[in-house]
């Protein structure tokens, strides 16, 4: 018998404090326009002193295991995708383990920058079907505002905080269908967080903060993005017309819209969360997700591919039947 992994539960959160484009005219020197017709962006969440990727993923994770109505003793592992863990160690997932009041299972973080949640989504699969495990949380947190040099107008306009999380169950029943992930450590110099406390040398201008070539990523971040589509409906024997939804990376509009008319889809299919939320990172692919759920837009039995770009680089997509 085939076991596959099911959505039995999404959760999210973003924290309450708003900084908009104008907010941001007054700290660099830019504009809400043109931050706008450039990304898509015209507001993101700040999290406060107080919150850290473990807390935000932790109300993420609760919603996730109210709406699949388990107890949380029963999840065996719980997978973070993050690029800003509280700690180095012990891994944020852990501090979610202990969070969540869970004694017995497996918790390990994984670091795939902005693809982070399809990496995670794969990894759980594939757990799942070994029957290693048969409940699995995947989180991707981030508080990028904390690695977002502020005074930086080509990076401080994309990045916004907050968690998505869901909850996948082996199952009879089809859920996860494929999924396909990459990695080409070539690419480094374009996009890259350096890591001052463990560097041996640490540069002037390298105080822990994104650094970002974006137009070569942008192109990069295109084609990559037009092949994975390609990749995955030929290796699935899967039609345009097959995929109800569209769960992109939040990081450019253009980049979404491109991605789209590879698939022939209308933006009406495109869960987009990119105007309010920025460019989250690993959570943003499970932030949308959730929100599609949640408002009641995509519905079970549709089928949704989710598809992420990042630092690294980093790519891939998952494949699922909700
Ligand atoms: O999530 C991981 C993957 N990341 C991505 O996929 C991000 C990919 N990249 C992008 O989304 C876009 O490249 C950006 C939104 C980051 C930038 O848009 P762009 O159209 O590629 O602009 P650009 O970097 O080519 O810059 C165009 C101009 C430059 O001025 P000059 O040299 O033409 O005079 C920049 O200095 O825009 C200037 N500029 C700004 N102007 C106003 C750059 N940032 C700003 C700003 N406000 N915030």
């Amino acid at each position: 018998m085939t076991i596959w992994s099911n959505v039995i539960g999404t959760g999210g959160y973003l924290p309450a404090t708003i900084r908009t484009n104008h907010d941001l005219s007054e700290m660099v020197d830019t504009t809400d326009s043109w931050i706008y017709e450039r990304t898509g962006i015209k507001s993101r969440r700040i999290a406060d002193v107080h919150e850290t990727a473990s807390s935000m993923a932790e109300i993420a994770a609760r919603q996730a295991i109210e709406m699949a109505a388990i107890d949380a003793e029963q999840i065996d592992l719980i997978i973070v995708a993050t690029g800003t863990p509280d700690r180095v160690y012990p891994s944020t997932a852990c501090l979610v383990q202990e969070r969540l009041g869970i004694k017995n299972c497996v918790s390990f973080d994984i670091q795939a920058a902005c693809s982070g949640s399809v990496f995670g989504l794969s990894i759980a699969d594939q757990y799942i079907k070994t029957g290693f495990a048969k409940t699995v949380l995947v989180i991707g947190s981030e508080v990028c505002s904390r690695i977002v040099d502020w005074t930086d107008r080509s990076t401080c306009i994309l990045f916004g905080d907050g968690a998505g999380a869901v909850l996948l169950a082996a199952s009879d029943r089809p859920g996860i269908l494929a999924t396909h992930i990459h990695s080409d450590g070539g690419y480094e110099d374009l996009l890259y967080c350096p890591n001052p406390q463990a560097a041996a040398q640490v540069r002037q201008d390298e105080a822990g903060f994104i650094s970002m070539r974006g137009n070569e990523v942008f192109k990069v971040a295109v084609n990559t993005l037009g092949r994975i589509v390609d990749e995955t409906l030929e290796a699935n024997h899967l039609q345009q017309s097959d995929i109800d939804w569209l769960v992109p990376h939040q990081a450019n509009t253009r980049i979404i819209a491109a991605t789209a008319k590879k698939l022939g889809m209308s933006m009406d299919q495109v869960i987009l969360t990119l105007e309010t939320q920025g460019n989250t990172s690993s959570a943003s692919v499970l932030l949308a997700f959730n929100q599609g759920v949640r408002d009641g837009r995509i519905k079970r039995g549709q089928t949704v591919l989710m598809e992420a770009f990042g630092a690294g680089f980093t790519w891939g997509s998952a494949l699922l039947k909700f």
